[in-house]
Formats: structure tokens, sequence, C-alpha cells
């Protein structure tokens, strides 16, 4: 299901940073894809409490990715009718994962809110502290967390441009992304498999499964494209590299607080 916008080919050239990016961060993919939440769904040994408690703390990843991916948009200058293309076309697409994934919630009997008044996990606030930020409020990466790059700008004027937020806030969730797909897929096959689920059930899951591997390349593509200098590489780097470690550590922090009982 999806709202009909048609992609428009990006006109800057790919600079082959992505890949190599990619390739660093192909052990923390890997750990996402076989993490023991998801090896264990994928046997049909995970426990209810934890396939609940899981399903619980990755809500408000769900919740505000319509928002954040709004926002993003803030990021894309007035003339980049292709960014701005691709940017929406993601916003689109993303209206339909809620509903998706409280079908999911219903099946798995996590109930809507009452299921939710416990706080969430520390890392649960961290990873998506993160992706808000870099998406929302360039400010608080900029200035709160004290993060200055370039020399000229430590105490000088804020030459931070609307391209460097660009790269960071896609890098943090684009890239972040590239080990969730295959994760996803087999989510989705062991629900069905050994937890009684329909398709339709875990269309939420299949949905950002590698069927769907268009979401995760869209933010491959854009840094690999955008990020064109030194400066902005570092940016995208440091940025990928936090969100994918954060995204990880609430996987461990779940798989600790419900796993293997
Ligand atoms: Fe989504």
């Amino acid at each position: 299901m999806s709202l009909a916008i048609e992609a428009v080919a990006f006109k800057r050239p790919k600079t082959g940073f992505a890949r190599t990016l990619t390739e660093e961060l192909k052990g923390s993919y890997d750990r996402m894809t076989n993490h023991p939440i998801v090896q264990e769904v994928e046997a049909g040994k995970a426990s209810l409490k934890l396939i609940r408690g899981f399903t619980r703390e990755f809500l408000p990843i769900v919740r505000g990715t319509y928002r954040r991916m709004s926002m993003r948009l803030q990021h894309a200058a007035a003339h980049d009718y292709e960014l701005q293309n691709a940017l929406l076309k993601e916003v689109a697409e993303e209206v339909w994962h809620t509903p998706m994934y409280l079908k999911w919630c219903k099946k798995i009997g996590v109930k809507v809110p009452e299921d939710f008044f416990e706080m969430y996990l520390p890392e649960t606030y961290a990873f998506v502290l993160y992706i808000d930020a870099t998406s929302t409020g360039r400010a608080t990466l900029e200035e709160s967390s004290g993060r200055v790059f370039e020399r000229e700008a430590f105490d000088g004027f804020n030459n931070y441009s609307q391209q460097s937020s660009l790269v960071q806030t896609i890098a943090a969730t684009g890239l972040a992304l590239r080990g969730f797909p295959f994760a996803a897929d087999k989510l989705a096959d062991g629900f069905m498999k050994h937890y009684g689920a329909t398709k339709d059930e875990v269309e939420f899951w299949s949905e950002h499964g590698t069927l769907d591997l268009d979401h995760a390349d869209v933010g491959v593509d854009i840094v690999d494209r955008y990020a064109t200098t030194p400066e902005l590489q570092r940016r995208a780097r440091e940025s990928a590299i936090v969100s994918t470690s954060l995204w990880l550590n609430q996987w461990d922090a779940i798989y600790r607080k419900y796993g293997s009982n």
C-alpha cells in the first residue's frame, strides 16, 4: 500500500563514499540481522514475554517516523526538487506503517495504550532522541552536544550548512537502517511459522523487509551524492555509527530485560 509518487532521478553524481561507509558498518548490520532476538523468533524459541517487550519498545520508533521523515525535508534546498521528491516519497509510504504496526500489536496481545504506560528502557530513549535530534533540531546536535568538526567554526560564525544537517540526518536514519530489512524478513517468517501470525498480521515486518530495500537504498544514495567533502563525510560517518550503535544497544537492552526465560 502506498501513495503513488514517481521517483525522480538525482542529477548529482555518485561519489562512492556510501559504499566505503556501508562496508565499515557491515559488522553492525550483521549484528542486527543475527541478533539473538531475531534468531530466537526465527527458531520459534522466543517467549511471548520477549516478543511483547520488543514490540512495546519498538513503538516509539514507529510512531515518530512519519514526523522525523517530514522534518528531514527542512534540510532540502529550495531548488532541489529531486531530493524533495525522494524525501516526500518516503513520507508518503510511511503513512501506512502505523496502522500496520497497531495490527501487529493486536495480534501479539500488546494493548494500546494500556501496555505503554510504563516507562521505556533508557536505551530506547537514547536511540529515539538521537534520531529525533538529527531530523528535527540541528541546534541540539551542533550546540548542546558540542560537536564541532570544522576548526574555523569553533568560535566564529556558524557555518553549518543545510547540507551537513542533511547528511547527518539521512546517515542516522537511512544508513543505520541497512541491517534492519534482513532482520525484518526473518521476524516476519518466524512470526508466521511459529506464532500463528497471518501474512496480513506481519505486514509491518514484511513491508520493512528486503522486498522494500528501496527505503534503505534511498538513504545510502543520498549520503553518497551529497556528502561531497571530507567534512560532510566525517559528519555522515559519525552520525551513522552513533545511530547504529544506539539502535543495537536498544536491542541488547531489550534482550537483557525480556529474553532468556
Ligand atoms: Fe516505516
